[in-house]
């Protein structure tokens, strides 16, 4: 069973190990060492930050940034941030990137062989509002290949980052979508311990959220701190 957007993130019980074998990428990039704290400086704290200016009135669109539309299921994906005791994050930079419909990011690192749609980018950024809200139009990812193992695909899912107050403050999760049948095979996903911190990063189909004629719906909220914390990448 999938939990809602409402039921999300925490950064204690249900944080990924550095190290898990069955992601290869782990055995190489896993501290081997006991980790250092680094002080804070003014320079860490007080850098710039994005804000209202820097966000164009299209950027949360992902399906009208080219002369055409992009193949693909259209689809709405919004929900709030939060903090502990469910306060909202308001006026914070939400990035997201993702895959075409055909499961191939716009990077030139990216060469499986699927097509490119040259009306899709797969980025996009907005503000929250007063209630945390993010909201994003788009298209659905699709699945792709990615060599951890013999006949690995990655499940559905779309790269969410959100911003604090200053760069340092800066947190990477994925969001999937409920009922895929890649996400029991994912090592990415499997690799947090506790199967609610996993359910914490599907999101929710809410008939809500869809437009009659126009977009499927999607919830999902980021919680940042406390119980129900969604899971991030370190
Ligand atoms: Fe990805």
């Amino acid at each position: 069973m999938h939990t809602t957007a409402t039921q999300a993130i925490s950064l204690t019980d249900d944080r990924p190990p550095y190290l898990y074998p069955p992601y290869r990428s782990t055995l190489i990039r896993a501290p081997k060492r006991p980790l250092i704290l680094l002080p804070h400086r003014l320079s860490e704290l007080t850098g710039p930050v994005f804000g209202d200016g820097q966000i164009g009135p299209l950027d949360h669109d992902l399906t009208r940034q080219h002369a055409g539309e992009p193949l693909g299921e259209r689809m709405i994906v919004t929900g709030r941030v939060l903090d502990s005791d469910g306060r909202p994050v308001r006026n914070t930079l939400v990035e997201v990137w993702q895959t075409n419909a055909a499961g191939r990011y716009a990077h030139r690192v990216d060469q499986h062989p699927a097509p490119l749609d040259p009306n899709f980018t797969g980025a996009g950024r907005c503000l929250t509002d007063h209630e945390g809200r993010y909201r994003f139009v788009t298209i659905k990812p699709g699945a792709y290949p990615w060599k951890n193992h013999t006949n690995a695909w990655r499940p559905a899912h779309i790269h969410f980052s959100v911003f604090g107050t200053a760069f340092i403050h800066r947190l990477v999760t994925q969001m999937y979508f409920p009922g895929d049948p890649l996400l029991a095979h994912d090592p990415i996903l499997q690799s947090i311990p506790s199967l609610a911190g996993r359910d914490r990063l599907v999101a929710a189909f809410d008939l809500s959220v869809t437009e009659p004629e126009w977009a499927l719906g999607y919830r999902w909220d980021i919680v940042l701190r406390g119980p129900g914390t969604t899971p991030v990448e370190d």
